[in-house]
């Protein structure tokens, strides 16, 4: 099968932006983009060339950078099937865009559908789809403006409570003092976040619970949850708060000191094992995730187990000494690097009716 790979790399190293740990020297006072931040979610080379590899065990494989040109790319190349892990070049609805021109050629591609990806980038309107289905998600308000700051935090009487921008991920715009205890620090990091970031910003109830992800392959009655995998945030370093912040993701957790920060399979007892499944599986049910996605998941103070976002382009880092929960998760099922990257194609490949090779069973 002709296969095209279509993704973003990350400026090399050399350029302005990079690797993790030259986050940490940034100005932060700086007016956006940050440059490490910016491309965080694009992929590295080596990423890649995993994902070339692993396909090219059974199929031709072609690259496609998910630029202005990819158009006439898939249009020349006219592949059976798209690998897609585009994050996209910018604004809120980046990730659709490789999708939608995919649909409107008529070439089939792996994972979500255009709407899928818009939705779940923006998180105020995933937590309004899946709060209409009942499904927990914390409480929250959005204020579009710097105008708009003042009224939210008079109606907002969550503390602790946290605050990010709505239309990004990796951790973007999550840092450590994302946390705010009272309302002075609620305004203030309001502010921050829609004036560094040009979009708007929530604030979102602390929950003060155990967290957790669950990686998701398949579709329809076929969708299956991975192991579960467990943030532990009792190795950060001393006096951060416990959230998987941007310096967690990117700055304090390099090859050389890793952050031991995740346990797979989690240890949980049945019971929660199953409610963390269930809801996992409802959200990705009810936003039309296809062929694989990664939710994340915090206990509230009941135990509850609530939304609190969904990554249907999961971050797929190859080599097992980084912390990339999918990755993870298919390890702990028994699926090496390229059997999962092998596994979503097989059943992108099955939705579409497509035959292909079959491989090892999810
Ligand atoms: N309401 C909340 N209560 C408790 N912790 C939270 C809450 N919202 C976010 N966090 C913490 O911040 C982290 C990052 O938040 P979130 O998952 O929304 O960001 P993201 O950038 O979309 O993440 P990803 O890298 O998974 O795309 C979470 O993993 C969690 O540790
Ligand atoms: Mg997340």
């Amino acid at each position: 099968m002709h296969v095209a790979v279509c993704y973003n790399e990350k400026p090399r190293s050399g350029s302005s932006a990079g690797s993790s740990s030259e986050g940490s020297s940034e100005d932060l006072s700086e007016p956006p983009p940050f440059s490490s931040e910016r491309y965080a979610e694009f992929d590295d080379r080596s990423t890649i060339e995993a994902v070339r590899n692993a396909l090219s065990r059974f199929h031709e494989v072609d690259l496609v950078e998910a630029d202005e040109s990819a158009y006439i790319r898939f249009l020349e190349a006219q592949p059976d099937i798209v690998f897609n892990i585009a994050e996209g070049l910018r604004g809120p609805y980046r990730e659709a865009f490789i999708p939608s021109i995919l649909e409107f050629l008529q070439i089939p591609y792996t994972g979500s559908g255009p709407l899928t990806l818009s939705i779940c980038l923006d998180k105020p309107l995933t937590k309004q789809v899946l709060g209409y289905h009942g499904v927990p998600t914390p409480e929250f308000r959005v204020a579009s403006t710097v105008g708009e700051v003042e009224d939210v935090v008079k109606g907002w009487a969550f503390y602790p409570c946290i605050v990010k921008p709505v239309h990004e991920g990796s951790s973007i715009g999550v840092w450590n003092d994302s946390v705010a205890e009272d309302p002075l620090q609620l305004s203030e990091r309001l502010r921050r976040a829609i004036s560094r970031y040009g979009q708007p910003a929530m604030v979102e109830r602390l929950l003060p619970g155990r967290e957790f992800t669950v990686g998701i392959l398949g579709n329809g009655r076929q969708a299956r949850p991975l192991p579960l995998i467990e943030i532990r945030f009792d190795n950060l370093p001393e006096g951060s708060k416990p959230i998987y912040s941007y310096e967690a993701k990117w700055i304090w957790d390099t090859p050389a000191r890793p952050l031991d920060i995740f346990d797979c399979p989690a240890q949980v007892d049945e019971g929660l094992s199953r409610s963390i499944e269930e809801v996992a599986l409802a959200a990705y049910r009810i936003l039309g995730c296809r062929d694989w996605a990664r939710i994340d998941i915090r206990l509230d103070e009941r135990g509850i187990p609530n939304i609190l976002e969904v990554n249907p382009l999961p971050g797929i880092l190859p080599d097992p000494r980084d912390n990339s929960c999918m990755p993870k998760a298919a390890r702990a099922a028994g699926m090496e690097y390229d059997d999962l990257i092998l596994n979503v194609l097989e059943i992108a490949c099955r939705r579409y009716g497509i035959k292909t090779i079959e491989v090892k069973a999810i």
